[in-house]
């Protein structure tokens, strides 16, 4: 699609997001010819900045962070002119009447209306004040061309969710909303709907005929890190898995879209979330498992406990891991466990969706040689590393038969040395006006719907047992219990036949 004349106004334009990815997004965007010739970001701060002096707050940004490195010197000077600042205390009304005349004097300057793009990048309690002061000094009215893009946490509940859908809708129609999840932008995950889509082969094996379970993993090295004041009222499962653990979900389970526009694919992605088989508060306790940090060790080096890190209660009721089984209540998924889980102080960062086919239905070989025969399992590696693998069996080559696992492979460092960064292909398709990738209201909510019971059950009872878990290991012990009950094992992710790779 061609790249239309746009302003984008960050709000929260001096926060630690547009320094280290949204404009190292923008540049990247920038240097690969995608944004137009009018194209103007104005950033949004409560500090005294100049221009100049914003400009070299982010260049420092894109240098650190952006995965172009340094930028050069004579590109930079052509990009840098596009951004200004406005120091603003954004509950002000008189704030959006300067910004106004900021946007007016672009259009003039341009002989055009552009199209207005507004990143909301702010603490939750500020969406309300800057939405209410963008409506009524009206510089977001025109429906096809103006665009808010709200970032997480997008509520803390599904009542908070509810309320902060409503106001958005109030001021501004659906269709302008873009609620971001980043996970969505991942060049892998969205390499999932051609994988299942695009090949006529593995659709016909995706269901419950043939899968015997599905397990989701995002696995962090990081802590909570200067971010205490935020996690301490999150907590690993609004964190991650009201959100991109349950859109991975979405990509694995939805049914075939009849076509890619944007609606479509959000409504398959809503009908799974409805699905999802909701728990009753007894469930939780057998189906959900939550672990928090205690020191360790990683990579050589001691690391504090959750509970002593900055701007955490010392005795912390706050989840750090959480494991959840879940269900779906569909043709073609019934009775095929879904497992999630997500954990900080992981002894590695590891993002993979692994699918495993049932076994054989009977062995044609002898008990000794069927101990090699694995099920077929297809890794879907997110990040770091980013392939698809499908093991299968195969006979080791010799003279007598033996068995052995295999794999055959796409690794994307073999076809792509450049993979845009999800910022980049989000911030593409919000200059677009493409939604298909950002979240409807009626997806967020059901998210919130599907974890309530666990959220409210972990609220209410206290864990007894923080921290069960030590910076470094794989998380608590409860959940390997989660799922050994069905007699599986969660897959370790970066080995291969006991190799890893790299
Ligand atoms: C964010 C969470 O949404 O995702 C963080 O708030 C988390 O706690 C991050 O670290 C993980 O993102 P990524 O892209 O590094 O996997």
């Amino acid at each position: 699609k061609e790249a239309v004349p746009t302003i984008v106004v960050i709000f929260g334009g001096t926060g630690d997001l547009t320094k280290r990815k949204l404009l190292p997004a923008f540049y990247n965007l920038f240097l690969a010819g995608w944004l137009p010739e009018e194209f103007a970001i104005i950033g949004l701060g409560r500090s005294a900045f100049t221009d100049e002096k914003y400009r070299a707050h982010l260049q420092e940004g894109l240098t650190e962070f952006s995965r172009t490195g340094e930028p050069k010197a004579d590109i930079w000077d052509s990009f840098n002119q596009k951004i200004t600042y406005l120091q603003s205390d954004i509950q002000d009304a008189g704030a959006y009447k300067k910004l106004g005349d900021k946007l007016d004097a672009l259009d003039q300057a341009w002989g055009l209306r552009a199209n207005r793009l507004f990143y909301l990048s702010v603490a939750p309690q500020f969406i309300e004040a800057v939405t209410v002061n963008l409506h009524e000094a009206g510089l977001a009215n025109e429906v096809e061309k103006d665009h808010l893009i709200v970032e997480k946490p997008f509520g803390k509940d599904l009542e908070s969710a509810r309320h902060l859908n409503k106001l958005l809708t109030q001021h501004f129609q659906e269709s302008q909303i873009f609620r971001i999840d980043h996970y969505l932008g991942k060049e892998t995950v969205q390499n999932i709907l051609a994988f299942r889509f695009a090949n006529a082969l593995f659709e016909p094996l995706w269901n419950r005929n043939y899968i015997d379970f599905v397990q989701i993993s995002v696995m962090e090295q990081v802590g909570v890190e200067d971010r205490g004041g935020y996690y301490e009222g999150a907590g690993a499962l609004r964190d991650m898995i009201q959100n991109h653990l349950l859109q991975l979900m979405c990509m694995v389970a939805m049914e075939p879209p009849v076509s890619f526009e944007a609606e479509e694919i959000r409504n398959r992605k809503a009908d799974v979330l409805r699905a999802i088989r909701p728990l009753t508060h007894e469930q939780v306790t057998r189906y959900a498992v939550r672990g928090q940090y205690g020191p360790g060790w990683l990579q050589g080096k001691q690391v504090p406990g959750y509970r002593e890190e900055p701007g955490v209660d010392a005795q912390s009721n706050t989840e750090t891991y959480a494991a959840v089984k879940f269900y779906l209540d569909n043709w073609r998924w019934q009775g095929v466990p879904f497992y999630l889980r997500t954990g900080k102080r992981m002894q590695e960062k590891t993002s993979t969706i692994t699918v495993q086919f049932r076994p054989v239905p009977h062995s044609t070989f002898s008990n000794k040689l069927s101990e090699n025969l694995l099920p077929n399992r297809l890794t879907i590696n997110i990040q770091p590393q980013m392939d698809i693998r499908l093991r299968f069996t195969a006979k080791r080559p010799g003279l007598e038969m033996e068995l052995t696992p295999a794999e055959m492979v796409f690794d994307y460092d073999t076809c792509s040395t450049q993979t845009p960064e999800a910022y980049e292909t989000l911030l593409l398709d919000a200059l677009q006006g493409d939604a298909t990738l950002f979240m409807r209201s009626d997806q967020v909510e059901a998210a919130w719907e599907v974890i309530t019971p666990v959220l409210e059950t972990w609220e209410s009872r206290p864990s007894l047992e923080f921290p069960n878990y030590s910076a470094g290991m794989w998380g608590p012990e409860n959940a390997e219990a989660l799922i050994a009950r069905e007699g599986h094992t969660w897959a370790v992710s970066n080995f291969y036949n006991g190799q890893k790779k790299g």
